[in-house]
């Protein structure tokens, strides 16, 4: 074997090696940019070895037209691998994610390899214009420069606090929270919120801040009633949440 082909084959291995990383690493909070850089790299190792291993073909000849159709068709199923909206999915399931990883580094490797057996040349010319659409996209062509969705949406918790965010602006109307607390809220935890048949509220800022009162009240444990959103819209919700805090 050639010391070209011994490098194609050793770049390939550690190439694979890197692809399997979310096996012992599970699903990584990293962001989406660092993620497609992860991509772009695998994409690297698998045209860098298929540019090694592959015997270029020194003419054009009829029936090589399939070599041609892999090595143009590849980048396509790469990009569609790459799909940002597939994330959630990946980083729930480390098997699936590592069938991405082979997948892309297999494309990656395809390109190459079928470009050169097309003709010369021609697998530097696919690889590298895959590569630059897989870097391309580390810059945010194509994807939201945020941390992963998944992260972002993971709890209930998180979500929650950024729903209220978005859901209202400016500060919450305390007095409006006072007025929806003795008509939906006193009968349990005392007018006063000193506590009746519901625990006393005094002091509760102490025990949740202010997005966890929310929360509880969004999504209360029994038995304590469900107000929302039947009875309090969102913003009374924060409202009534922000007056609780006053206790
Ligand atoms: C039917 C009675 C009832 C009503 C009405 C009620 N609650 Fe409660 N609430 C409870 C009970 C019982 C608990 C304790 C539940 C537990 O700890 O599992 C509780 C717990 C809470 C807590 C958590 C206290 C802690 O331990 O930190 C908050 C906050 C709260 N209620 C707010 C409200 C608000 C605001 C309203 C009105 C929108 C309301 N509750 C209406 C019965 C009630």
């Amino acid at each position: 074997m050639s010391g070209k082909r011994i490098i194609g084959w050793v770049i390939l291995a550690l190439t694979v090696l890197v692809a399997l990383v979310p096996l012992v690493r599970g699903s990584a909070d990293i962001p989406i940019a660092q993620h497609h850089l992860i991509h772009a790299a695998l994409i690297a190792g698998g045209l860098l070895s298929a540019l090694l291993l592959a015997t270029p073909s020194r003419d054009i000849a009829v029936g090589h037209y399939g070599w041609l159709l892999l090595a143009v068709f590849s980048p396509f199923a790469a990009m569609l691998l790459m799909w940002p909206s597939e994330y959630a999915w990946y980083e729930r399931h480390a098997s699936g994610h590592i069938l991405e990883h082979l997948g892309i580094l297999g494309l990656g490797f395809t390109t190459g390899y079928a470009g050169q057996r097309y003709a010369a040349g021609i697998g530097w010319a696919t690889g590298l214009s895959l590569l630059f659409m897989a870097v391309a996209s580390a810059w945010g062509f194509g994807v939201a420069h945020s941390i992963s969705p998944i992260v972002a949406t993971s709890t209930v918790v998180q979500h929650i606090a950024t729903s209220s965010e978005q859901a209202t602006s400016g500060s919450p109307d305390v007095a409006h929270g006072g007025k929806l607390f003795t008509q939906n809220c006193a009968v349990c935890h005392g007018a006063r919120g000193a506590g009746g048949e519901g625990p006393s509220l005094i002091g509760e800022k102490a025990r949740k801040n202010f997005t966890q009162a929310q929360q509880w009240i969004i999504d209360p444990s029994p038995p304590m009633p469900k107000f929302y959103p039947a009875v309090l819209t969102r913003s009374d919700v924060r409202d009534v949440a922000a007056f609780i805090e006053t206790l």
